[in-house]
């Protein structure tokens, strides 16, 4: 009773930060976003040039791969010892065996189809610009080769194969297709023992000692983690975005101003995303699983999976492309990027079900991508299901008109505001589109024979 209590004030708080977010059937709100009186512009004008590259891309992927995704579970949270519905393990082991047994499971991550290029295909298929791949999440699991472990994939089942550094092949992957690039780390790590401790039990998520009586253990872990993410910043290639996850460990607690100094002389305007630490290190915000209320004019991006988990699951509940598109739309017009979550299989590839729609996002994106890329806020930026963007000097215009599954077009479609001057053009098809106007009321005719889909029209404002 008290958890489902929790439980509940967790989701009033929630829906405070964020409107419509999906049911959480799997996994509760982790993150909310950082106040918009927290934000802090940069001050390295590198930093602003590529944060102002990154707002042009709006459409990311965001990568879980890891043990959990052989058995196909909730990513790492199962190993925490927490007592809220989300969290859920094997109830035919003791909490200690658990652990054991998911922690063994490193020997049996063993993607033999792994293709990243596969990944890289699919996500270009889609109109994805920027990927996020996660290099070692709170299970402490590395999906690359760390010289300060050997809790990796490098040296699990997988470790005979020449591609066995897992991480720099996805890297190279995307981007050898022009991907913008980000490096996903989780600074908690469940499997250290200068963080989870072997001498007590682990209750949560944080360390499970004091820092003050064990000063030795933590200055490990800090040390630890300050030389993977050294590693991970000197040895894969250039990275545009450092995402650091497990916002319960601060960016200072890893000395994350020094990583950051050392990182952007070799990643110049290197974008850090310390999630939900306010402040100079969090270049941009990250609402999970759900799209912030109103319009925000500093950088922001929304989490969202495209099924309920982060990693892969078996028979996952895959949104629609429709949904895909519309949410799209509203976040875009709301000023921020969409990251979308999706799990690579245990065996290494992007499953059919997403590449089916995710192509139909791609199609989407072909014909009625100028709405969407490159674009910036406008103040009038919605009208009921209708979303404006704008171009960069702010003087053409485009309403997105979305729809979702199963719903037909209607013969005509109106908004309020964003009065349009000469001629309207409908991207779908390139072809012009008659309205009227009647006081700041606009209504467009929708020509009979079109694809039934979110329909995008440009036009110069008055
Ligand atoms: C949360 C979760 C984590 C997930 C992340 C993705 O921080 O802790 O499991 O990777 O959200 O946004």
């Amino acid at each position: 009773m008290k958890s489902i209590k929790y439980l509940l004030a967790g989701c009033l708080l929630s829906a405070a930060f964020v409107q419509h977010a999906e049911a959480q059937q799997v996994q509760g709100f982790v993150h909310q976003q950082s106040k918009a009186t927290d934000y802090v512009w940069p001050t390295d004008q590198q930093v602003l040039d590529k944060l102002d590259k990154w707002q042009d891309q709006k459409f990311g992927v965001l990568f879980h791969w890891g043990l959990y995704s052989v058995p196909g579970i909730v990513e790492s949270w199962s190993i925490c010892s927490e007592d809220v519905d989300w969290i859920r393990r094997r109830e035919d082991l003791s909490y200690e065996d658990y652990k054991k047994w998911y922690f063994g499971l490193k020997d049996e991550l063993n993607p033999t189809d792994f293709d990243p290029t596969q990944w890289a295909d699919v996500m270009q298929d889609a109109g994805i610009k920027y990927m996020i791949f996660t290099t070692k999440h709170h299970d402490g699991f590395c999906m690359y080769d760390s010289k300060y472990t050997d809790f990796s994939i490098a040296n699990g089942a997988f470790r005979n194969d020449p591609r066995k550094d897992v991480a720099r092949h996805v890297f190279d992957a995307f981007r050898q297709k022009g991907f913008m690039i980000g490096c996903y780390f989780s600074k908690p790590d469940w499997h250290c023992p200068w963080y989870w401790h072997e001498h007590f039990a682990t209750p949560n998520r944080r360390e499970n000692y004091k820092r003050d009586r064990h000063p030795d253990w933590w200055k490990n872990y800090q040390t630890f983690t300050q030389n993977q993410l050294e590693e991970l910043t000197s040895n894969y290639g250039s990275f545009d975005i450092l995402w650091l996850d497990g916002g319960w460990v601060t960016g200072d607690d890893v000395n994350l101003d020094g990583i950051l100094a050392k990182a952007r002389q070799r990643h110049p305007g290197l974008i850090s995303v310390d999630r939900s630490i306010r402040g100079k290190n969090e270049n941009y915000q990250t609402p999970e699983r759900g799209i912030p209320e109103t319009q925000l004019d500093y950088p922001w991006e929304s989490c969202i999976t495209l099924s309920h988990d982060w990693g892969w699951v078996p028979n996952a509940p895959y949104k629609p492309a429709e949904k895909v598109i519309s949410t799209l739309a509203e976040i875009v017009a709301k000023g921020g990027c969409y990251l979308l979550g999706v799990g690579p299989t245990p065996q290494g590839r992007i499953e059919q079900p997403v590449v089916e729609r995710l192509h139909k996002v791609g199609q989407w994106l072909k014909a009625n991508g100028e709405a969407i890329y490159n674009t910036r806020i406008t103040p009038v930026y919605h009208d009921g299901k209708t979303w404006f963007t704008a171009n960069k000097n702010g003087k053409t215009l485009y309403a997105i008109y979305t729809i979702e599954e199963g719903e037909q077009l209607p013969a005509t479609i109106t908004w309020k505001g964003n009065l349009p001057k000469g001629k309207m053009t409908l991207l779908q098809n390139g072809k012009r589109v008659s309205y009227k106007t009647n006081g700041d009321e606009v209504t467009v005719s929708v020509p009979a024979g079109l694809r039934t889909e979110s329909l995008a029209f440009r036009f110069q404002a008055q």
